[in-house]
């Protein structure tokens, strides 16, 4: 199957306004990279994307890398102008993940879930992962730059045992049905016509209900991990309107906005 993510092939998928303007590079070091300085340097608007066939330094959270195949994930960037503070992020987070699972259960039938606070999963498996970088001024997001790499067809030889017990891609899960994985290019177009439903956020708590509904994580005991180190475990009971997870700690619920999820277990 024919699955290139030429500029044509890409504008014939994209329904909406974003992904105007379009820049395709076969290869590029970090999409967001690309987008954050066309963004600072020559003022792209809102809706502009970069996408590309491989990334050589794609980053994940936390300074983490993020692996690429060459033609065999989808990874774009999108540039967004929300009117959110700086700390509320997480709402703008928690959308991307909301329409990319949208967008893989359309083109494939899979049921994809959400895994606070950046992950898509398929049977509990990472498919996708979500990094935004915000510029600020004045303390709200002056410029958005929306990340997202999904493992549409992967190599599963070239993938380190220990991220193939906890990762999956699309072809993978398609295995048994005999299904083949979607076209990147329409994928990509499923995912942002799905954005793009919920942005610019009017009613935030359409966001968080389908959130909570596709949801691996709420429900369930979790131990979280903090950026500087240090843990907390709890059990997950919400989301709060600026996508902060709500934590039941010793009979008290805190909202934690930065962290990861280190560790599930069934409610009780
Ligand atoms: C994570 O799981 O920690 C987030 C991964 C985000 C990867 C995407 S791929 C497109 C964009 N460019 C990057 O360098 N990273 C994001």
């Amino acid at each position: 199957m024919e699955d290139d993510l030429s500029e044509a092939s890409i504008r014939r998928a994209l329904t909406g306004r974003f992904g105007a303007p379009l820049r395709c590079l076969d290869e590029v070091g970090s999409t967001n990279t690309v987008a954050l300085r066309w963004a600072a340097e020559e003022g792209a608007p809102e809706g502009a994307l970069v996408v590309t066939e491989h990334q050589t330094e794609g980053r994940g959270r936390w300074g983490r890398r993020w692996l690429s195949q060459p033609g065999k994930l989808l990874q774009f960037s999108l540039i967004l102008s929300p009117d959110l503070a700086g700390d509320d992020v997480g709402l703008l987070t928690t959308a991307l993940g909301v329409a990319c699972a949208r967008g893989i259960e359309t083109c494939t039938g899979l049921a994809a879930r959400v895994k606070w606070p950046n992950d898509v999963t398929i049977g509990g498996r990472k498919v996708s992962g979500i990094l935004v970088e915000s510029v600020l001024s004045g303390g709200a997001i002056q410029t958005a730059v929306a990340g997202v790499g999904i493992n549409v067809r992967w190599d599963q030889d070239e993938i380190p045992p220990d991220i193939a017990a906890r990762a999956t891609s699309i072809d993978r899960e398609l295995g048994s049905s005999g299904g083949a994985p979607p076209r990147r290019a329409e994928l990509l177009g499923a995912i942002l016509a799905a954005l793009e439903e919920l942005y610019p956020f009017g009613d935030p708590d359409a966001v968080i209900r389908e959130a909570l509904t596709r949801s691996d994580v709420i429900g369930t005991k979790v131990s979280i991990r903090y950026p500087g180190g240090g843990t907390v475990s709890g059990r997950a009971v919400g989301l709060a309107p600026s996508g902060a997870l709500r934590l039941e700690v010793d009979g008290e619920v805190r909202e934690i906005k930065v962290g990861e999820v280190e560790h599930t277990a069934p409610g009780s």
